[in-house]
Formats: C-alpha cells, sequence, structure tokens
C-alpha cells in the first residue's frame, strides 16, 4: 500500500473552507441517452489540473431520470484509452445489459444495452465495473444517479423538484498524489467531495428538502448527520420507498448504498449548518473508524489518515428563501409507500457465503483486516460461474464474515430484504428493499429475495464487496437464472464459429471450427462452473479438436470455446 498525500489537500480538507456551490449534475430526461465516456481535467486544488475520467464532462455523469415502464436505449461510447463497462447499480436488468465486468466496451466502441425500466422509484446509481478496474475507474471520476420515478410515488406529497427542494449528493473521499493525480489502493483517501465539488456550498430554501445520499466512495462509510442537531426523515432503502418516514440524527451508509432524506428547513430562514459525518461515533471495523481490525491484523497505514474516526463536514448549507414554484412543501408526510416483503416460508433455498482470508492471488500473507479476501474459499474468475439459481428461486442467503472489517455485500439483478443481523431482525433504516447491505466484523447477516425474470444460462451476473479494492482483487463470484423447463436438454450443435459432435457422446466430443478464429482455450464447464477438462495447448492455425470426455460423471456440460471473437458455448451431455 502506498502512502502517499498531499497535505495542501489534508488541510484544506479539514478546515472545511466552504468556498464551493455544489454542483448539481445535469440531467438526461429522454429515454434514449447518449453517454459518452472520456478523459478530462478538474482542478480540484490550487489550480492545478487532475487528470479525471467522466460521462459527457470531465467528471462524474449526467443523473439520468427515468419513469418506470420506460424502455430505456443506453448509448454507451467509450472514449478512455482503455477498456471499461457500465454497470446500473441497483436496477433490475438482464444479465447482457447489466454491465458487469463480462459486458466489456473497448477503447473506442459503443455498448447500446436496451432495457424496460422496471424498479419502483428511488435512487439508483451507474459505475464502471470492469474487471479488477472498477476502483480505478470509479475514483478517477465515472459515477452518476440514476432516478426512477412511478405512479405512486406521484401521489406522495415529497419535494420531486431536481436541484431544487431534490438535491442529488454524490458523496465520495478521494486520495491525491504529490502530483495531484487521483490515487487508489491508498488508505490516504483525504479529500471528501460531494457531486465532485471540494468544500461545498449549498443554498437551501426554507422548506421540506430532500437530500438523495449516495456514498459513491470507494471504501469509506459515512455517519451522517448535521450539526446543528436537527432530525431528519429517512424515506427511501436502496430499492425504493419505505412505508412510514423514521425520523433519525444518524445515518450509517457504506459504499454503494442509497438513502433519501428529508430534512425540514421551514424555520432556519438565514441560518447555516453542515451535514456531517460523525465518524467518531461510528462502529470499530468499519472503514473510516477510528480503528479496523487488531495488531497484526490491522490496516497498515490506516492511523494516519486524519478523517478516520473524527467528526467532518461535508456540506455546508445556507437557509434561503422559499420557493415559489415549486410550492414549498412544508409538512413530512406520515405515510409513504406500504410494501410487501418475501416471506420466509416460501424460501426453498438456502445458501451460504463466507467472507474470509485467501492465500491465493496477490501473493501476500493474507491480514484479517486488510486481505485479499474471497468468498467462499474462492476469488473471482471471469470464466466460472459460482452459482446456479433456478428461475422464480425464492431464497435465504446467509452472509458470515469471519474477518477484521465489515463488507458492504452488493448483488446485481434483485432487491432483497434483510431478516436477519447479528441474530437478531434489522434496524428500521435497513428493512425495506436493499441491493447493499453491510455484513460487521464476525458478524453475519440473513437475507431473503426471489430470482425473477432473465433467465440467461451463459451471461452471469455478479455479487461481491463494495468495497472497491476488496471487490478488484477478487471479493467477487457469479450467478447465474437458469430456466429450468426450457434450457437444460437444448442442446446445440451449432454456434457462430463452431460445430459440435457427436452429442450426447460417451466418449470424446469433436470441435470444428466454421471460421478463422485464434482460440485461446477450449474447456468443459459443469452446472456449478467448475472447469472439468480443458484443451489449452493450441496450435496455430488448428481448426479441429477433440476431448476426451470418458471420465466425466453422465450429465450436462457446459462446453466453452474462448478465442479472440469472443466465448462460445454449447451444451454437451454426456452419457
Ligand atoms: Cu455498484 Cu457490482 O456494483
Ligand atoms: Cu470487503
Amino acid at each position: 500500500m502506498k502512502k502517499i498525500f498531499c497535505l495542501v489537500s489534508l488541510i484544506f480538507s479539514l478546515q472545511g473552507f466552504t468556498q464551493n456551490e455544489l454542483q448539481i449534475p445535469p440531467t438526461v430526461t429522454t429515454s434514449t441517452v447518449d453517454l459518452n465516456i472520456q478523459t478530462g481535467n478538474v482542478n480540484f486544488y490550487n489550480n492545478i489540473p487532475t487528470p479525471t475520467f467522466g460521462i459527457n464532462g470531465p467528471i462524474l455523469a449526467p443523473t439520468i431520470v427515468a419513469h418506470k415502464g420506460d424502455n430505456m436505449l443506453i448509448n454507451v461510447t467509450n472514449g478512455l484509452p482503455v477498456t471499461t463497462t457500465i454497470h446500473w447499480h441497483g436496477l433490475h436488468v438482464s444479465s447482457m445489459n447489466d454491465g458487469g465486468p463480462h459486458q466489456k466496451i473497448l477503447a473506442g466502441a459503443i455498448w447500446s444495452p436496451a432495457f424496460e425500466v422496471l424498479n419502483n422509484a428511488g435512487t439508483f446509481w451507474y459505475h464502471p465495473h470492469g474487471e479488477g478496474k472498477t476502483d480505478l475507474h470509479v475514483s478517477r471520476g465515472i459515477a452518476g444517479m440514476f432516478i426512477i420515478h412511478d405512479a405512486v410515488e406521484a401521489t406522495l406529497n415529497v419535494p420531486l423538484t431536481y436541484g431544487v427542494d431534490d438535491i442529488p449528493l454524490v458523496v465520495q473521499s478521494k486520495a491525491f498524489d504529490q502530483f495531484q493525480h487521483i490515487a487508489i489502493s491508498t488508505e490516504m483517501d483525504t479529500s471528501i467531495m460531494v457531486n465532485g465539488t471540494i468544500d461545498p456550498f449549498l443554498n437551501a430554501p426554507s422548506q421540506v428538502v430532500r437530500f438523495r445520499l449516495l456514498n459513491g466512495s470507494s471504501m469509506r462509510a459515512y455517519n451522517f448527520g448535521f450539526s446543528n442537531g436537527m432530525s431528519f426523515y429517512q424515506i427511501t432503502t436502496d430499492g425504493g420507498y419505505i412505508a412510514t418516514p423514521i425520523q433519525l440524527t444518524r445515518l450509517l451508509m457504506a459504499p454503494g448504498e442509497r438513502v433519501d432524506i428529508l430534512v425540514d428547513l421551514t424555520t432556519f430562514t438565514g441560518q447555516s449548518f453542515d451535514l456531517m459525518s460523525y465518524a467518531s461515533e461510528m462502529p470499530l471495523g468499519i472503514y473510516g473508524s477510528t480503528m479496523v481490525g487488531t495488531a497484526p491484523d490491522t490496516i497498515p497505514g490506516y492511523s494516519l489518515n486524519p478523517l478516520n474516526g473524527i467528526d467532518f463536514p461535508i456540506l455546508h448549507v445556507n437557509v434561503g428563501a422559499q420557493t415559489t414554484t415549486p410550492v414549498p412543501i412544508t409538512t413530512i408526510p406520515s405515510q409513504l409507500v406500504p410494501y410487501v416483503p418475501y416471506n420466509a416460508q416460501d424460501a426453498t433455498v438456502n445458501r451460504l457465503l463466507v467472507f474470509d482470508t485467501i492465500t491465493t492471488g496477490l501473493g501476500m500473507e493474507p491480514n484479517l483486516a486488510e486481505g485479499q479476501f474471497g468468498i467462499n474459499g474462492t476469488v473471482f474468475n471471469m470464466d466460472s460461474i459460482n452459482i446456479r439459481i433456478p428461475l422464480n428461486s425464492t431464497e435465504i442467503w446467509t452472509l458470515q464474515n469471519k474477518t477484521h472489517v465489515a463488507h458492504p455485500f452488493h448483488i446485481h439483478d434483485i432487491q432483497f430484504n434483510v431478516i436477519e443481523k447479528n441474530g437478531t431482525i434489522p434496524s428500521a433504516s435497513e428493512t425495506g428493499w436493499k441491493d447493499v447491505i453491510l455484513v460487521m466484523p464476525h458478524d453475519s447477516v440473513k437475507f431473503i429475495t426471489k430470482f425473477t425474470d432473465f433467465a440467461d444460462d451463459v451471461t452471469p451476473y455478479m455479487y461481491h464487496c463494495h468495497l472497491l479494492h476488496h471487490e478488484d482483487d477478487g471479493m467477487m463470484g457469479s450467478f447465474i437464472v437458469f430456466d429450468s423447463t426450457n434450457s437444460i436438454l437444448d442442446l446445440g450443435n451449432e454456434n457462430n464459429f463452431v460445430k459440435v459432435f457427436p452429442n450426447p457422446t460417451n466418449d470424446a466430443v469433436n470441435i470444428v471450427l466454421k471460421i478463422d478464429l485464434k482460440i485461446d482455450a477450449i474447456q468443459v464447464v459443469n452446472m456449478n462452473g467448475k472447469v472439468e477438462k480443458m484443451i489449452s495447448d493450441i496450435e496455430m492455425n488448428q481448426t479441429t479438436y477433440s476431448m476426451d470426455i470418458r471420465s466425466l460423471k453422465e450429465g450436462i456440460y457446459l462446453l466453452k470455446v474462448i478465442s479472440d471473437k469472443g466465448v462460445e458455448i454449447i451444451k454437451v451431455q454426456k452419457i
């Protein structure tokens, strides 16, 4: 771990200068969206340009505003010199449209996912998800909100005028090196910014104002509260509205989580206060608290970061006059959106995911606070599927954390209901639809969910730790949702590039290339994603291969042909 940091940025952020008006990302409200990923420069400090990545601008990304039922077409053009991906965090879309590590967008290429918006109203977001590159690309600047509205929300008396009484707050910490370049894999994330603005202030009207809080940081959690001691009201969890507002004075949010809160500023005209992180009160073991782990299993350099375990300002708020338009909202609603959680009685599958250190991979000794971490003893592998889930399966997942650091677990595709945290029911703030849940050290969490729609035997979804450095180091797994009614016996003998025969077979399977391909490997993978057989010793210009599968048990396997033109997958039956 490098420990380079900029003293100037440190002093500025600690003194809480509040000199920059909070930037509000522009919106895109059409259902066809053009996103141009680009390199840029931002003068964060002292007019020294910092190289950044952004979408349709030098940093961050426009806020996409959509309605439930909209048919989106998103043209993502990668103007970076490197491969990246864009993932719609929290959205229920097919795995092909999900933007995980398998939906690579090469430098200069355009990726055009198209999907219907199926989620309920809420605050979602989008960010890169390239294999091993999530932290770098997010830290460099790419992240945007994806706000969904729906008809139920339209009946509520809540602030919905973007940038006026409905304020997006993308809260991030970043590390800068001595050249004012954004650094990753350092514990010196000493610069706090909101919507890419350092030391921001917001002029807010004296009425009920909504803050859409997104913790878009790579590692840091925040324990939000206000310097004037006022309460605020939580109205959503990750997946949308909760049934009734929850009155709070503190709100802990881990990376990846979103919570919309209402603040009643009607009696505060002319006053100022700060949105703070009260990290001194944060439970130990969470990145951002006083301490993570116990010696010798602590994060090296962690205690040198002056933000860890102290209370610091995030956004200065000056309260001005009420708005005329929109008509000010001056009361906190008593009811929001009732919802029906999943019923544990309907669950037919239980799965256990254990978070622990592992020894493979980076070649360093594992440390219970620092990693390297894996899930169920393994690290992420692009070519294997860790979990196969039958379509429409209702499942209870238990997340067990055997390490010294809290991990925010995130799963793609679905929203879940937390049913147990450390053996008891979760707090009201974590009761509702969630797609990220913080699992404390040596603790466990149970959630229930259902995998509806989007069966695809081949393209996986991800689940992972949303501490981006853990994710990139392999604390991630993949799952597919399969439809047993039509997929398992559908044996193909031909794909675009290859022909396979005989199939079914009891001894060997022959593979003939139909076009000119550069083969990297040919694998036979079982239904749990384990590679059973493989040919990796490939000769140039060889166009036919034979794979001996006599040693395999009877059943269905996937034959994967990995080539320069992509990966072809054919189901093969051993008889
Ligand atoms: Cu926000 Cu898989 O990520
Ligand atoms: Cu983690």
